[in-house]
Order: C-alpha cells, then sequence, then structure tokens
C-alpha cells in the first residue's frame, strides 16, 4: 500500500497558522476574527505592539532605540484575542491596553518604530509566544508569512485601493465617535504604505506562495469563503 502524505506533512509546514498581511485598512483584523470565531483560534494583532511602543515614545516615556529594546526585554508583554469585543488587547505588566492604541497618530509613529531591525528583532519573541500549537493562530501585520510565521501553511496577503481602505477606516474610526478629516485619513494611510513597504526590514510584501485578494469589491464574507475554500484543500 502506498501512503500519500499531505502537502503540509511533506513540505513540514504547520496547518494550524493562517498568516494575513497587508497594509493599514485592507481589513486583516475583520477578516482575522471571523475566520478565528469559525476555527475557534486565537488571534494576533502584531500591529498592536508596534502600536504600544508608538504610544509610549508619543507620551514621551520611551525616546532611545536602546529604551525601546531594553523596555521590551524587560516588561511582561502578552497579547490577548478579545472575542466578544473582536478586538486583540494588549496587556502590559498587568494592565490591558487596546481603544487608546488605534488612532492613526500612534499609528504613524509605530511605523517609523517599526523600521529599526534591531526594535524588530526584540519584538519576535512576543509574536512567536502568541502561538499555542493546541489552540491555532490567525497572525495578521506587515511580515507574518515573510518573517515570523514563514511555516504557515495558508498565507494570505490582502490588498485593497488606499481609497477605499480611508473610507473603511473612517467608518470605523466615525463609529467610535471621533471625528475624521477624510483628506488627511487618505494621506496617512498612503504615507503607511510608502513607510512599510520601502523600509530595508521586512517589508510589507507577499510571502512566497501567499494567497493574494484584492478586498476593493469585495465583502469580508466573500474573502472569508476565498480563504476557507483554499484552507480546505490543503
Ligand atoms: O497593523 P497596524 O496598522 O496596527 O500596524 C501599525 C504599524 O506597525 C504599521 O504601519 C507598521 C508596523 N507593523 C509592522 O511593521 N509589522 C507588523 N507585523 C505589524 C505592524
Amino acid at each position: 500500500m502506498i501512503l500519500v502524505k499531505p502537502l503540509d506533512v511533506i513540505l513540514n509546514l504547520v496547518r494550524n497558522i493562517i498568516t494575513i498581511d497587508g497594509p493599514g485598512g485592507v481589513g486583516k483584523g475583520t477578516l482575522a476574527f471571523s475566520l478565528a470565531e469559525k476555527l475557534n483560534w486565537n488571534v494576533l494583532d502584531s500591529g498592536l505592539i508596534y502600536r504600544l511602543i508608538g504610544y509610549l515614545s508619543l507620551e514621551g516615556r520611551l525616546e532611545t532605540e536602546q529604551e525601546i529594546i531594553q523596555f521590551l526585554n524587560k516588561s511582561k508583554i502578552q497579547l490577548l484575542t478579545n472575542f466578544k469585543e473582536g478586538i486583540c488587547e494588549i496587556e502590559l505588566n498587568g494592565k490591558v491596553l487596546a481603544e487608546e492604541l488605534r488612532n492613526e497618530n500612534i499609528a504613524s509613529r509605530a511605523s517609523e518604530i517599526a523600521k529599526e531591525a534591531e526594535i524588530r528583532k526584540a519584538i519576535i519573541k512576543i509574536q512567536r509566544n502568541a502561538y499555542d500549537p493546541k489552540k491555532g493562530l490567525i497572525a495578521d501585520g506587515r511580515d507574518m508569512g515573510t518573517m515570523i510565521f514563514p511555516e504557515a501553511a495558508l498565507k494570505v496577503f490582502l490588498q485593497a485601493s488606499p481609497e477605499v481602505r480611508a473610507e473603511r477606516r473612517a467608518n470605523q474610526l466615525k463609529e467610535k465617535g471621533m471625528s475624521v478629516i477624510m483628506h488627511d485619513l487618505l494621506e496617512l494611510i498612503k504615507q503607511r504604505d510608502e513607510e512599510d513597504m520601502n523600509r530595508k526590514i521586512s517589508p510589507l510584501k507577499p510571502a512566497k506562495g501567499s494567497l493574494i485578494i484584492d478586498t476593493t469589491n469585495m465583502s469580508i464574507k466573500d474573502v472569508e469563503h476565498e480563504v476557507m475554500e483554499n484552507f480546505k484543500i490543503l
């Protein structure tokens, strides 16, 4: 009898990790949570770690690269999946932070900080710790498929026009009662794309063999369907 091994086993890939990379506002977080609920897995919103540093830096609590690295090495930082709210939270030395990290100024500062190779290195362990082999993980970010979980059997890359992404982000902010200047939001999104795609270390790009989906004219249900179809045939 000839035993045919599945492709993921032959290639030594891990079946219970799905990575979702793509630019800001493309729908990574929404997709991550709808897949995680379906599969009963955890979610890693890796941008939250960069946002935490951006937040502390804007508050003047962290200044130099050295201070940031020391902070990352000595703090207890844990990513939490809050299914009830459909968001990830970050626990820093026992204090849970979430909403205070979700604004565009913090995102822009996070993107600047994310260019530094040594800071990225210090974050790798925190990200990989979010994977519990017994549970499964949807990891969303910029380099989840290329650098952090290259062993994931399914790597998704989402893209959409900057205008559509700015509109989606504006709707999210308005729902939270924040006022939005569309032109400024679009400029911030384009500037962040530029920085995230053109940095030397771990730039935003599809991992080899990614499932690339342009979500510009797609509903979240359609995107989820396409990902699940690809997951099933693994
Ligand atoms: O996903 P987000 O919008 O929360 O990310 C904020 C910034 O953090 C993003 O513009 C670049 C950086 N980031 C990164 O460099 N690598 C990741 N895996 C996630 C985020």
